[in-house]
This record gives C-alpha cells, sequence and structure tokens, in this order.
C-alpha cells in the first residue's frame, strides 16, 4: 500500500472523472514529478509523454523560465477583475500581437478552449445576425459546453444531444479525410470536392454565419488537408459573407511546424480561437482573436459576453514566457530536424506493422490509423464502439506502451503521437522502440498483407 491509495480513493469517491463512466474513475495513476518530455508516478516509474498530456505540454515539463514568470506574477498579483487592466496582460497583449498572425488584432482572453469557442459563436451569432447557421466538421471536436459540444463532430456530441445540451443552427460539412473520403467513389480524381460542396451547402441552407474549422484535425485524426483546401476555404466563405473560425486550440503553437497551423497554407480566418500551447499548459489561458471586420460591430453594440477569469494576470503571466520559449527553442532548429526525424520514423514504424493502415501528420502532430486489414482499410473499431465503451484495440496498444513506460493517448482509431516540441532524435527513438512491442498486440490481430501502409498526408 502506498502513501496515496486512501486518499485517491477519497479523491475518486467525491470527484467526477472527465469523461469516463464513474465506476471507472476509481484508480487513477499519481503523478508525482515531471521534467522535460518526461513525467514520473508515485513509485518513482518514469514515463515519456508521447503526447504531450492533452497536446498542450508543448514546452515539455518544468520550463524553467516560465516557471519564474509566474511566480514572479503570483508575488505581486494574482488577480483583480477583468474591468481593471493589469500589467500581466499588457505584457500578454505585446507578446501575442509578436507571433499571432496580423490581422487578428482584437482579442478576449479567457481559460479553457470550450469559452475561446463559445466566445468566437457569440461574437459571430451576434454580430451575423438574422445569419445563425455555423457549419462545423465531423471529425472536429471544438469543446464541452452546450454550443461547443453542437459544433462537434465525434461522439462526444451524441452524448451532449442525448442529454439536451446542445444549442442549434449547427449543421455538418463534409470532413477532408483522404484515407477514407466520402467523395472517392464519385470524384476518383480528387477534386477537392469536400470544399467545393461547401459552397452547395451554403446556398441551399441560407442563414449561414461562419464555419468552424481545425486546421489539421486534432483529436479526431491528425488530418492535414490537400494544399488547395483551405485557400478555396477561404474564397467560399468570402464569395459568400460567411466568417471563418480557425480552431487553432490543438493545432496552433508550432505544433505543425508554424507558429499556427493555418500559415502552413497562408490562410487568415476572420477569427482564431487557441488555448493549451500558449501558455505551454503551466496556466488555464484561451485567446479568442478577431479581425476589424468582426470587431467593429461592438464598436456600438453590447459585447455580451465575461467570465470572473477573463483576462487573469496569473494566467496571462506565463504567455509571454512560453512565446519566448517558443521563439528561442525554433531558433535552435531543433524541432524542425527532429520533425522531418520522427517522420521517417514514423513511416518505416507503421509500414512494419500490418495493424497500421494510414501514417498521417506534419510537423509533431502525428496518427497511426489502426485497422484490421490494411488492404480493406477495415478498422478494428468505429466512433460507436467508443460511445458503447466497448474494449479499443487503440486502447489495447496504448496500454501496452505504458507498461514499458511510454504514454499516448489513444482515440477510437488513432494512436496519438505528439511528443512536446523539445524532444530530441535520441528520445524519439528510446520512444518508438517501445510503441515497435506495444504494436505487436494489434498485429496478431491484423491481417497479413503485402499493401503498404497508406500516407494520406500531403507533405514531403
Ligand atoms: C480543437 C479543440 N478545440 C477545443 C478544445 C477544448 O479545449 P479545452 O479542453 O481547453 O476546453 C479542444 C480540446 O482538446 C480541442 O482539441
Amino acid at each position: 500500500m502506498t502513501q496515496f491509495e486512501d486518499k485517491v480513493k477519497e479523491l475518486t469517491a467525491h470527484t467526477f472523472g472527465t469523461w469516463n463512466r464513474q465506476n471507472a474513475w476509481s484508480n487513477p495513476m499519481v503523478i508525482t514529478d515531471a521534467e522535460g518530455i518526461y513525467f514520473y508516478n508515485d513509485k518513482g516509474k518514469r514515463y515519456i509523454d508521447f503526447s504531450s498530456q492533452l497536446i498542450c505540454s508543448n514546452l515539455g515539463h518544468k520550463n524553467p523560465a516560465i516557471i519564474e514568470a509566474i511566480k514572479k506574477q503570483a508575488e505581486k498579483l494574482c488577480y483583480v477583475a477583468p474591468a481593471f487592466a493589469t500589467e500581466a496582460a499588457m505584457e500578454a497583449v505585446d507578446a501575442l500581437n509578436s507571433i499571432l498572425p496580423k490581422g487578428l488584432g482584437k482579442q478576449f482572453f479567457s481559460t479553457s478552449g470550450t469559452e475561446a469557442n463559445e466566445a468566437a459563436i457569440k461574437l459571430v451569432r451576434q454580430s451575423k445576425a438574422p445569419a445563425y447557421k455555423i457549419f462545423s466538421r465531423y471529425h472536429s471536436y471544438h469543446g464541452a459546453t452546450p454550443s461547443s459540444a453542437a459544433c462537434t463532430g465525434d461522439p462526444r456530441r451524441w452524448y451532449s444531444e442525448r442529454a439536451r445540451c446542445t444549442i442549434d443552427g449547427v449543421r455538418f460539412a463534409p470532413d477532408n479525410y483522404c484515407y477514407r473520403c466520402p467523395f472517392s467513389m464519385t470524384y476518383p480524381d480528387c477534386n477537392i470536392q469536400c470544399a467545393r460542396y461547401l459552397d452547395y451547402m451554403i446556398k441551399e441552407e441560407g442563414n449561414v454565419a461562419a464555419i468552424i474549422v481545425e486546421p489539421v484535425v486534432g483529436t479526431n485524426g491528425r488530418i492535414v488537408p490537400p494544399p488547395e483546401y483551405f485557400p478555396l476555404v477561404r474564397k467560399i466563405c468570402d464569395e459568400n459573407d460567411v466568417l471563418l473560425i480557425a480552431d487553432e486550440v490543438m493545432s496552433g503553437w508550432y505544433r505543425t511546424g508554424t507558429p499556427f497551423a493555418m500559415e502552413n497554407w497562408d490562410v487568415l480566418p476572420d477569427i482564431m480561437t487557441t488555448a493549451k500551447g500558449a501558455s505551454g499548459a503551466y496556466t488555464p489561458f484561451a485567446l479568442t482573436a478577431v479581425s476589424d471586420k468582426v470587431a467593429d460591430f461592438f464598436d456600438d453594440h453590447l459585447f455580451c459576453h465575461g467570465h470572473t477569469y477573463a483576462y487573469h494576470a496569473l494566467a496571462a503571466s506565463a504567455v509571454p514566457a512560453a512565446i519566448s520559449e517558443y521563439k528561442k527553442l525554433f531558433d535552435s532548429g531543433l524541432p524542425q530536424k527532429v520533425s522531418a526525424y520522427l517522420e521517417d520514423k514514423l513511416v518505416a514504424l507503421g509500414e512494419k506493422h500490418n495493424c497500421v493502415g494510414d501514417v498521417r501528420g506534419i510537423g509533431h502532430f502525428w496518427a497511426f490509423e489502426i485497422v484490421k486489414d490494411r488492404k480493406t482499410r477495415q478498422p478494428f473499431n468505429v466512433k460507436a464502439d467508443k460511445l458503447a465503451g466497448k474494449p479499443l484495440m487503440t486502447a489495447k496498444i496504448a496500454g501496452k506502451a505504458m507498461e514499458n513506460g511510454l504514454f499516448m493517448f489513444a482515440w477510437y482509431d488513432t494512436l496519438v503521437l505528439t511528443p512536446p516540441l523539445i524532444i530530441t532524435e535520441a528520445q524519439v527513438d528510446e520512444a518508438l522502440d517501445i510503441l515497435d512491442k506495444a504494436l505487436e498486440i494489434g498485429d496478431q490481430e491484423a491481417v497479413e498483407t503485402n499493401t503498404p501502409v497508406s500516407r494520406s498526408c500531403h507533405y514531403r
């Protein structure tokens, strides 16, 4: 019995475990320390953090510069009401303006990606009234509250809908999911039909105010669009007077190699939301950044929105330090070198294992799509299995890796291969050795094949 056993029981008895059946929230691992790309449990066992926790600990754990900035702010001023100005908020604005895409000059600070998207939806619906409809895509996650859950394509929306905890007026557009393209039967030569269909949808629906997209889809598959996709979406939005919201909560903060993922295609959204990596996950900080076109409406209209912890000084204090650390890291050239290495290694590893159907991603943002049959692309599990709480092959593989000291999240069909941006080539090797062995579990139930692994990603 460890010193924490009784306390963990008390913790789980008195708190809700997130996204879990509560009888499964009984014995979470106790984490007592973390440094760099590693974290440690109460028994001293070390784990490689190969998902950057929830794809947010981009700068690794225990970054001294960020910790120092938070300490200084904590000693000075932790909190005042958002109606006051603080040095922390002013410094965060300065730092943000040095890195945000030019043209998104007006911002709202909150504390989670969900809140950032809620604010975006309110800004859209207030400023575009009477248009109110929002398009999203099936492979997406935008947050846990009724508006953001309504815009979510993954099975978490199904739960929210059953509980009547979603808003109306959201429609789902086709995904740019090339591995399982919904248009491949009708348009075998890709004509970016997934983007073109938006124009048809907008005209048929009427009252469309905005489309919300993850520039590179995060939780739901690390899906990188064809290079023509976002320039075409931008054009369709402009022609139809529809706002484009880029949810960069997960894809932002250099995860894809550029500060924000939309920059890979030189596309400027009207609204950008972000959180997670903004503070390197050292404080809860989120941001909704908008163009003048959206901001100007509120000059003489009420911005009917706010939170007690909006512009929280302690939360904001981590942001300038994190931005400075990102810039230093990318000036060193390490992440650029390692991301190319990571890609080559992942492709080779995927090729070796029959249970890997597709290897896709960009930067430090990768997925293995796990399949039963690489030739037919038959999956082991589908969305409904997640909803039903069925055992998942991806979870079996991730469980085996965890036993051997490699932590990675698993979605119903993919493994989340998204290490901190500070990872070295030697550490990639260490992680992939463990993953190599764990994938044998999938291979045992997968069909043996000569079909090469798919690369549905459009880079390199
Ligand atoms: C793309 C995207 N949007 C929004 C959210 C919600 O952010 P949060 O969990 O901070 O509320 C997430 C969380 O994973 C996300 O990946």
